[in-house]
């Protein structure tokens, strides 16, 4: 592995085992530099650290002044590739979550704009403690990787969840997020997000509840795994992911014109749109009026931009989203013969936990040989890796 990898180690006595991980990543051909924070000193010194990475542990904020030559949390970010915090106490996963830095270790975290691993270790009831799960949400919202720890006996004499892992399971999921990392280098993704905007008049439309989650972060997983990608969004308050070509549609005409404009060009495309069935006939040119009457506005119905897809495509994956409120699969099963998918992601948008609006789904993944696969309650951002490693898959066969 030709990486550099820095290590965060936190005040917890499990800071001995990240001895072997360091070993172990420096054998498998990795750079390692570490970071430990004042409290992990306690348990393990910085010369193991040193002695087993050949190069110089970083404590202090604030060091020799006469060596400051670097601002050294911006040059240790801008050197690793990947950054490992392991074992995670409560305490930096609650400063980091809110983003202070108060030492080295998390100053440099905020600077790291790379992949990061983090393994929680601690008491049982820390863990679950509301406030550290809180933390850990929003660690994970932000795209970090949380390996979740092991159940066990534990340094304070009770038994739960909050082992750190093994050493060789740490080094395994490292290794695969890494590898993972280019998995569609040389591929180019179109995703749509977002609910169409249809208008009735200059300042009113029908639109529905996507919020756009989903598809914004099926195309963040996209770049981060290397593909060229093309988001297409319809109505969405998030803030447009990195890297990626981003164009902003309202009308579901609107946005077929733009996917058939890229559909030649990619190889695959994620359809997580929310695209209105219907469009007002003859949208109004000036505000209407509010009269005595009732209104009645006359609905035709919209082009179904994926079922076109289905029927044009040549060797491009296509995936479907189908959010249902009633017999989820068979419905799924349906479009995904209709449009011509691949894989169809199902979830029923009732289900609390999943749909419109919230930061975590409950999906089921269909496939054209009639296979499910079922997922527990899961962040957007994990699913979103689901579909796109399967996606790589099929792209890569
Ligand atoms: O048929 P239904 O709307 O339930 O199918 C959902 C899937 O089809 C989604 O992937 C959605 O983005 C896509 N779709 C579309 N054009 C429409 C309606 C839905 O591409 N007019």
């Amino acid at each position: 592995m030709q990486k550099n990898i820095l290590i965060g180690v936190t005040g917890g006595i499990a800071a001995y085992k990240v001895v072997e991980v360091a070993s172990r990543l420096k054998k498998s051909g990795a750079n390692v530099k570490i970071i430990m924070t004042k409290h992990a000193t306690e348990f393990v010194s910085p010369r193991t650290f040193q002695e087993i990475t050949n190069n110089a542990v970083s404590v202090e904020m604030f060091g020799d002044a006469a060596n400051f030559i670097h601002v050294e949390h911006i040059s240790l970010a801008d050197w690793a590739d990947f950054m490992l915090i392991a074992p995670a106490t409560a305490n930096f996963l609650a400063k980091t979550a809110h983003g202070i830095a108060d030492d080295l270790l998390t100053t440099t975290i905020l600077a790291f704009d790379k992949k990061i691993l983090v393994c929680p270790s601690m008491n049982t009831k820390m863990f679950e403690n509301p406030a550290t799960q809180a933390n850990l949400s929003t660690l994970k919202a932000r795209g970090i990787k949380i390996l979740e720890p092991a159940s066990g006996n534990l340094a304070c004499g009770t038994s739960g969840k909050g082992r750190l892992p093994e050493p060789t399971e740490i080094c395994a999921e490292i290794e695969k997020i890494l590898s993972e990392e280019k998995i569609l280098s040389g591929k180019k993704i179109l995703v749509t997000a977002g609910g169409t905007v249809e208008a009735i008049d200059p300042v009113r439309y029908i639109g529905n509840r996507s919020s756009g989650r989903m598809g914004f972060e099926i195309a963040k997983v996209a770049v981060n795994f290397g593909a060229e990608v093309v988001l297409i969004s319809g109505k969405s308050e998030l803030e447009p992911p990195k890297n990626l070509e981003f164009i902003k549609v309202e009308a579901a005409t609107e946005m077929r014109e733009a996917i058939l404009k890229h559909f030649d060009s990619v190889d695959s495309v994620i359809m997580s749109a929310a695209v209105a069935d219907y469009r007002i006939k003859t949208p109004s040119a000036q505000k209407i009026k509010k009269s005595d009457e009732n209104l009645t506005l006359e609905l035709v119905k919209n082009p179904d931009i994926l079922k076109e897809l289905g029927g044009l495509k040549k060797n491009q994956i296509l995936i479907g989203f189908a959010a249902e409120t009633q017999n989820i699969l068979e419905y799924a099963n349906k479009k995904l013969v209709e449009k011509n998918l691949n894989f169809i992601v199902a979830n029923d948008v009732t289900a609390e936990g999943a749909g419109f609006g919230v930061s975590t789904n409950i999906a089921s993944i269909i496939w054209r040989n009639g296979r499910v696969e079922s997922f527990e309650k899961m962040s957007k951002a994990a699913l979103a890796e689901k579909i796109i490693e399967r996606v790589a898959n099929l792209l890569n066969r």
